[in-house]
């Protein structure tokens, strides 16, 4: 499993020792509008911890809990995965962060650290990522990062707006790499 640092971070794959600060980051509603529209159970959180765990042994790769190593604390998370969990499917970059820690570059700081382990480590060809339409914050994280918009997809039940950038395009934008 792999730890990934930026400047301001450290990337950890979900453990259980994360339980206490994905729950209160995921039972927000505000983190949840765009995503599943409702605050996350405690039984959901632990499932998801799981999964993920799983998908670490499977894949390599998941998601991250981010924390601010200034503190100690968890301000988000974020993922390299496939879309809708289906390794036929594109890989996916996604982030969430605690509101407390929203517009202070923490997320672009973390998809910029990913997206480099995901095309250089990983060496993956192309990195999609999709948001609810309405959700211009995340759209402003896929931007700043050098993805493109693609068009409205439908995926997870939802017509979402898909990003994707490739390998190439991402070695030849170094300003993104932060
Ligand atoms: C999506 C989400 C992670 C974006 O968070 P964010 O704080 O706007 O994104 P970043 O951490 O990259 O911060 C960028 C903002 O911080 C500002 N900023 C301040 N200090 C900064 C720094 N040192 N470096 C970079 N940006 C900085 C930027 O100007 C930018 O603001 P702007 O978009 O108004 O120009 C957040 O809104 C969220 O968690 N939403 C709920 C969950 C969700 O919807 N997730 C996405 C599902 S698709």
């Amino acid at each position: 499993m792999t730890v990934l640092t930026t400047i301001r971070l450290r990337l950890e794959p979900f453990a259980e020792a994360h339980f206490d600060g994905l729950q209160t980051m995921n039972r927000d509603p505000a983190v949840m509008r765009y995503i599943t529209g409702r605050p996350e159970t405690p039984e959901e959180t632990r499932a998801a911890i799981e999964r993920v765990q799983k998908r670490w042994a499977e894949w390599g790769y998941s998601w991250w809990a981010l924390i601010e190593q200034a503190s100690g604390e968890l301000v988000g998370a974020a993922c390299l995965q496939h879309l809708a969990g289906d390794r036929a499917n594109p890989h996916e970059i996604g982030w969430r962060l605690r509101p407390e820690y929203w517009r202070q570059g923490y997320a672009s700081e973390a998809a910029r650290e990913i997206a480099a382990f995901a095309f250089g480590t990983v060496g993956v060809p192309l990195l999609r990522a999709i948001c609810d339409q309405a959700n211009t914050a995340s759209a402003r994280v896929m931007q700043r990062l050098g993805m493109r918009y693609c068009g409205v997809e439908r995926w997870y039940d939802c017509d979402t707006a898909a990003y994707e950038m490739t390998r190439e395009e991402w070695h030849e934008t170094p300003d993104r790499r932060g």
